[in-house]
């Protein structure tokens, strides 16, 4: 018992360790020369160990200060139409499946599908993108998002990893982190 015990310690010490130094690679839409890009991010901010009630002992990111957010349903098939981001802002798919085209660059696009993988920064406003992106929900769901704009129009501190949307490797990093169970402060 005390053995199973003292490799779970040691386990779950390697995986908040591990946790500390992860950083969160987000898919972008950011803007170069007045048009608008699809880029992979890495952000900053590092995951953390929480401490908070509830959620002692998991990762956590902190993303940025958030100004509002709204809950949006897009049904299925429905197309958003070329346009630029409405705020520098977060949007967070929860469900459903989202196309992102760029009108004058056919080489890339980004399929972001709802769920753990569905985070999104859009920095492509008017100020800096003249004709935007087009975003089309192909699922044969609805597509939910949270849209989240930062405190000040703010861009998270991050380095532009490269073009294109960020790959599974690059995200699915996050999945080592689901096994850090319920934490350690039982003890
Ligand atoms: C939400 O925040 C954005 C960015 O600060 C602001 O432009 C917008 O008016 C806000 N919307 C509401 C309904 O408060
Ligand atoms: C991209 O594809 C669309 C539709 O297939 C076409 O109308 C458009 O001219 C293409 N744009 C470029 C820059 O190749
Ligand atoms: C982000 O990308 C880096 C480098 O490709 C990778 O090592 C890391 O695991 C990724 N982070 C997540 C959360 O997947």
């Amino acid at each position: 018992m005390r053995h199973i015990q003292t490799f779970l310690f040691l386990a779950l010490t390697l995986l908040l360790q591990h946790a500390a130094s992860l950083q969160l690679n987000v898919t972008a839409i950011g803007a170069r020369d007045g048009a608008s890009t699809i880029e992979c991010w890495q952000l900053e901010q590092p995951f953390d160990i929480s401490t908070d009630p509830g959620t002692s002992g998991s990762a956590v990111a902190m993303l940025s200060s958030a100004a509002n957010m709204s809950y949006t349903v897009l049904p299925s098939n429905y197309d958003g139409g070329l346009h630029n981001g409405p705020h520098k802002q977060w949007v967070v798919f929860t469900t459903g499946l989202a196309y992102i085209t760029l009108p004058d660059d056919n080489s890339t696009s980004a399929y972001v599908t709802g769920g753990q993988f569905g985070l999104l920064f859009v920095a492509d406003t008017a100020d800096v993108s003249q004709k935007g992106h087009r975003t089309q929900y192909p699922g044969i769901t609805e597509t939910v998002a949270l849209q989240i704009p930062t405190c000040d129009g703010r861009i998270p501190e991050h380095t532009v990893l490269h073009m294109g949307p960020c790959n599974v490797d690059e995200i699915s990093g996050l999945r080592g982190l689901a096994a850090g169970g319920k934490g350690s402060d039982s003890t």
